[in-house]
């Protein structure tokens, strides 16, 4: 079915040159001489594509785009504009313009923007669409991340939730690894069953040792009274060892016992006493690494290392960026009684440019100083900690219409990039495939992922 565009111009010239350009293409073209014109039409038809004149009598051509995007936050826009009203374009560009086009401009140019435009309508129609089919099904409370690397470690999770089964969460710190550990024992049959939580880089040897397996009395000075340890706190419940990569040998040894048979002993006990845990365990250490050190036992790594959950670092998942911060600031709001409503593009922009080596934490934290420091109905760039403005300075434009463009792309490309990923791991690798289920030409399918530096062998 050819594509339907509606052009809105209050010249008659422009209005047919369009028109015959168009239609020599194979589009189907309509016309509406101001935007109120446009406007009845848009409400009466489904249209691909509106091609729009800025300056128009009864209702402009911004107006009309902000009415556009009340109702159809996808159909695409183009902007017409003549010199000396570059002004307007950048407010049209910020108001949801798909893109703008200055006049008087060669046919061939329109062209391209058109084919570009409605081939990129057809990919985020259709992401949004797998987006929402995705959302639907692994949605767990408080944990934010629509990134496809997120939707897979939530698959995962949803699958090992409801076993026994030994997890390892690896991440650099800050990634959550936490949240994630409560999110499975939370989902799993023992959620009524306790989570102990138990944090092996706190404590020396031996008393993380008693903290552990608990002790008898006297089994060493000031063990006044025999004492239950963590194990025997978890029983029938789950045991979290966060920075289990910070055990010494001795006590890795002990561990992997309980592994083993079980069971284990208390600090200067006698018999073994039994127990039903499930163990999941966190480290931000490489435990390969480990390994290779010497530092960190195999037999015991292979031990925890049953069903493996990675979490990526947040410079890897841009996407969940704006997403996350936005669900930081609804619960700063909240704590902090405050009614700060939106982020402002250039905010958007620094926290997508700066690499987070602290994280989900490190953005958290960013939030929550700027819902302290920040005034009015609008998070500001200037509230974010110095480092964050600073570290990514370089990749500020001084132009600010540049910089929204740039960001703009950005936005379209992880679009094109998590849609063709989906595609992808669904054909298995297959390109041919990709393309029929995706419905685009073979060829252009093999261009985008040339651009987008997509490897189909990472999909077999
Ligand atoms: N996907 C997410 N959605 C919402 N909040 C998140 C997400 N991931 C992490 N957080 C929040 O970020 C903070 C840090 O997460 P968490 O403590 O689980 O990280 P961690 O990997 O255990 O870090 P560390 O290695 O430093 O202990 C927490 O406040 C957590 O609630
Ligand atoms: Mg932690």
């Amino acid at each position: 079915m050819p594509a339907k565009i509606l052009v809105v111009d209050d010249e008659a010239k422009m209005r047919r040159v369009l028109q015959m350009m168009l239609e020599e293409n194979g589009y189907k073209v309509d016309l509406a001489g101001d935007g109120e014109k446009a406007s009845n039409k848009i409400k009466q038809s489904d249209f691909d594509l509106v091609i729009t004149d800025m300056k128009m009598p009864k209702k402009s051509g911004l107006k009309l785009l902000r009415e556009i995007r009340k109702v159809d936050e996808e159909l695409p826009v183009i902007v017409m504009t003549a010199y000396g009203t570059v002004p307007t374009a950048i407010e049209a560009m910020r108001a949801g313009a798909y893109d703008y086009i200055l006049k008087p401009f060669d046919l061939e140019e329109m062209k391209a923007v058109v084919k570009k435009a409605l081939a990129v309508e057809k990919l985020l129609r259709r992401s949004r669409y797998l987006q929402e089919e995705l959302e639907a099904k692994y949605q767990f409370e408080d944990i934010v991340g629509k990134s496809i690397k997120m939707q897979e470690v939530f698959k995962l999770i949803s699958q090992v939730a409801p076993t026994k089964s030994t997890v390892l969460i690896s991440g650099e710190s800050g990634t959550g690894k936490e949240l994630i550990a409560r999110a499975i024992h939370f989902h799993s049959p023992r959620e009524k069953e306790p989570l102990i939580v138990v944090n092996c880089a706190a404590l020396p040897e031996t008393l993380l040792e008693s903290a552990l397996f608990g002790h008898v009395k006297g089994a060493f000075t000031g063990a006044h009274r025999d004492r239950r340890g963590k194990f025997e706190l978890a029983d029938g419940g789950t045991i979290f060892l966060d920075e289990v990569g910070a055990m010494s040998l001795n006590l890795q040894a002990k561990l992997l016992r309980v592994l083993q048979e079980k069971e284990f002993e208390r600090v200067g006990g006698t018999g073994s006493i039994p127990v039903d845990v499930r163990i999941i365990a966190a480290t931000n250490k490489d435990l390969k690494k480990a390994i290779e050190e010497k530092t960190f036992r195999e037999d015991l790594y292979y031990r925890l290392n049953v069903i493996p959950v990675y979490l990526p670092p947040l410079r890897e998942r841009k996407d969940d960026i704006p997403l996350l911060a936005y669900h930081f600031l609804r619960r700063y709001n909240q704590e902090l009684k405050k009614n700060i409503k939106e982020i402002s593009p250039e905010t958007l922009e620094l926290m997508a440019a700066y690499n987070w080596p602290g994280n989900i934490r490190e953005l958290e934290n960013a939030i929550e100083r700027a819902v302290v420091l920040g005034k009015g109905e609008c998070l500001a760039a200037n509230t974010l900690p110095l480092s964050l403005a600073n570290g990514s300075a370089s990749f500020r434009k001084t132009d600010d219409n540049l910089s929204y463009q740039e960001a703009k792309k950005e936005v379209l490309q992880s679009f094109e990039k998590r849609f063709l990923s989906k595609v992808l791991s669904k054909a298995r690798g297959n390109v041919s495939r990709a393309a029929r289920l995706a419905r685009l030409d073979r060829k252009n399918l093999y261009q985008k992922m040339k651009e987008l530096n997509i490897n189909p062998k990472d999909y077999q």
